[in-house]
């Protein structure tokens, strides 16, 4: 298993993409439907065990209704049309993010293939629509504050890891390195609790264009750096991370000890 136990990647570029080929964006759009096959099938065969891919903004609504309509098209004609080689290749799709405001047909599909592909254990494929990194953590601090409105915590109680834990990630590690594509470097609301201490690659291809090689590319460039966690370095990213800690932290692969120092 690689020791990327999760990848995620800002799939940027695809407007570009068409635009430098004077094609419609849509155009751009089923192209980076395709790389989503390619780069899933380059996460099994690289052993990377969860991907997670950011296919909808809670922001991107403010885009023309034609482009939102194609998006969501596209994201039921891919959820329809792989179901069969995700369930082959022992692939498990999930969606996270509002599913209040997606077009029924789209939350059908999505729950269709949720359902379709739950036994694939080779990779989680995690993808992100309508979702807003703000949003769910302003609704696991609501979750935390009724609690405490309850009695059933007192505000000194809260942790990191309890507040963690009423995040929807809260049964996924998180992500040891996060690539975006087409040369923009920022994080755009994604993850932003859990991209604490990820490692960011930016790629100047735009995401219809990315493909294996690039993948391998990043992959070695994260091996390449040495992750800290704000304590001190001992080894680059080969699987172990110990950072000066006690032995018990050595063992658990790139984990983030819990009272981590800032840094
Ligand atoms: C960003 O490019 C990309 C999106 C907003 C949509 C991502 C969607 C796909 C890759 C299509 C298929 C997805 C799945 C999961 C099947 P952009 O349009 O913002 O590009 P630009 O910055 O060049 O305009």
């Amino acid at each position: 298993m690689s020791s990327v136990r999760h990848l995620a990647i800002i799939m940027d570029g695809n407007g570009r993409w068409a635009e430098q080929r004077g094609m419609p964006r849509w155009k751009g759009h089923e192209k980076g439907a395709e790389a989503v096959r390619r780069v899933s099938e380059a996460a099994c065969r690289l052993e990377i065990p969860i991907l997670t891919l950011f296919a909808f903004s809670s922001e991107n609504w403010k885009r023309p209704s034609k482009e939102i309509r194609i998006l969501f098209g596209l994201f039921e004609r891919y959820l329809r049309g792989e179901r069969s080689s995700l369930i082959k290749n022992g692939i498990r799709l999930s969606a996270f993010g509002r599913r209040d405001r997606l077009p029924p047909r789209l939350c059908d599909s999505l729950r269709a293939a949720e359902e379709a592909t739950r036994g694939g254990r080779k990779l989680h494929l995690r993808i992100a629509v309508d979702y807003g990194s703000r949003h769910e953590i302003v609704e696991a601090a609501q979750a935390v504050a009724r609690d405490c409105v309850r009695q059933e915590l007192s505000p000194e109680e809260i942790t990191e890891d309890l507040f963690a834990r009423r995040l929807p990630t809260r049964d996924i590690p998180d992500p040891d390195l996060i690539i975006r594509t087409a040369g923009e470097q920022r994080i755009s609301n994604f993850l932003l609790w859990q991209a604490a201490y990820s490692e960011l690659y930016f790629c100047p291809k735009p995401w219809p264009d990315f493909d294996a090689p690039d993948l391998e590319e990043a992959l070695a460039e994260y091996h390449a750096r040495s992750r800290k966690f704000g304590a001190l370095p001992c080894a680059k990213n080969n699987g172990v991370f110990c950072g000066g800690l006690p032995l018990p932290y050595a063992d658990k692969k790139n984990q983030r000890p819990s009272a981590a120092v800032s840094g």
